[in-house]
């Protein structure tokens, strides 16, 4: 069979790492790279526990890049709260990483990916979109190359999870993110509208029936975030947000999916990082997104449990 390349752009918290073991899980993929940037926690942070989910993993020599350490414009806006101060629930102490990374210049491994893939490589980004956007300022035809870029990130049809209409992944940088989405890339939007619709639940975490080093790992990471969770969203469980960007990949009928003309609003003092999208019936602007806007969720979550869990 062959391969999917896919490269991974992350800020790694918990639900990134729960992308990355799924992604790490799927024959269907070769992971060719993941990038890191500043988001739920600091560049050095994210990183750091991106190096720790693959030593537990054991997983092959994966390049791993640090990117950019701020957003475009203005001060980096962090998410402890939710993921824990480390990123991963407290229990990076237990964890420090072995392995290294490569060099800091994250836009040139994914370029050099995309060169190696071209019209094949998908990226998969799970995070603020600064990377990609420094990316496509410097090489835009080279970008242009990807097979398609899925990003999570935004709320169309739902309130935001940062701010009444921003999402975090954009509010983090919205310069970023508008850039991303007018550069008529292939692009694929997983936003909450879908995400948030999709639960992992301590049941489903504690049922899991391998008890080794990664299902243990996993418990100790998520049981922060859910506590947040059932605390300010009313879940008993936690989104699997990023999760669900690598299972647009892996099988995009778990979605359904509408083209929009999507944009972020950047300027507004209550409303920037908002994705901004023309819902008119008689929209006259250019979709600039496949924008995911139904989950099987079920379906989804099977998929998640049986490739991470067991
Ligand atoms: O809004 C959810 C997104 O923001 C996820 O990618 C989560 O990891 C945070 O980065
Ligand atoms: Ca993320």
């Amino acid at each position: 069979m062959q391969k999917q390349p896919i490269f991974l752009d992350v800020d790694t918290g918990v639900d990134d790492a729960l992308a990355i073991i799924l992604a790490l899980r799927s024959p269907e993929f070769s992971l060719q790279g993941i990038s890191t940037v500043s988001g739920n926690v600091s560049l050095a942070q994210a990183t750091a526990n991106t190096l720790t989910v693959l030593d537990i993993l054991d997983a092959p020599c994966i390049p791993v890049s640090a990117g950019a350490a701020a957003p475009l414009f203005g001060p980096a806006i962090t998410a402890g709260d939710v993921h824990g101060d480390d990123g991963l629930g407290g229990v990076t102490r237990a964890f420090p990483p072995t392995r290294r990374r490569a060099a800091e210049d994250a836009a040139g491994l994914l370029l050099e990916a995309i060169r190696r893939f071209p019209g094949e490589l998908i990226l998969i980004a799970t995070a603020p979109l600064t990377n990609l956007a420094l990316a496509i300022r410097r090489d835009p035809e080279t970008m242009r190359q990807l097979r398609t870029l899925i990003v999570m990130g935004g709320a169309i049809r739902v309130p935001g999870n940062v701010g009444p209409v921003s999402e975090f992944n954009f509010a983090a940088d919205p310069e970023a993110a508008a850039v991303v989405l007018g550069a008529g890339l292939p692009l694929t939007l997983v936003p909450l509208d879908v995400t948030e619709r999709v639960t992992l639940t301590r049941r489903l975490v504690e049922e899991s029936s391998r008890g080794g080093a990664i299902q243990t790992f996993i418990r100790q990471i998520t049981t922060a975030t859910m506590a947040f969770h059932r605390e300010h969203e009313g879940a008993d469980g936690m989104f699997l947000h990023d999760p669900l960007a690598v299972g647009v990949a892996l099988d995009p009928s778990l979605v359904r999916q509408e083209p929009l003309a999507v944009t972020v609003e950047t300027q507004g003092a209550f409303t920037a990082g908002m994705a901004v999208a023309d819902l008119r019936r008689r929209c006259r602007t250019a979709p600039t997104a496949n924008v995911c806007v139904e989950v099987e969720a079920d379906r989804f979550l099977d998929l998640f449990v049986k490739r991470v869990l067991y």
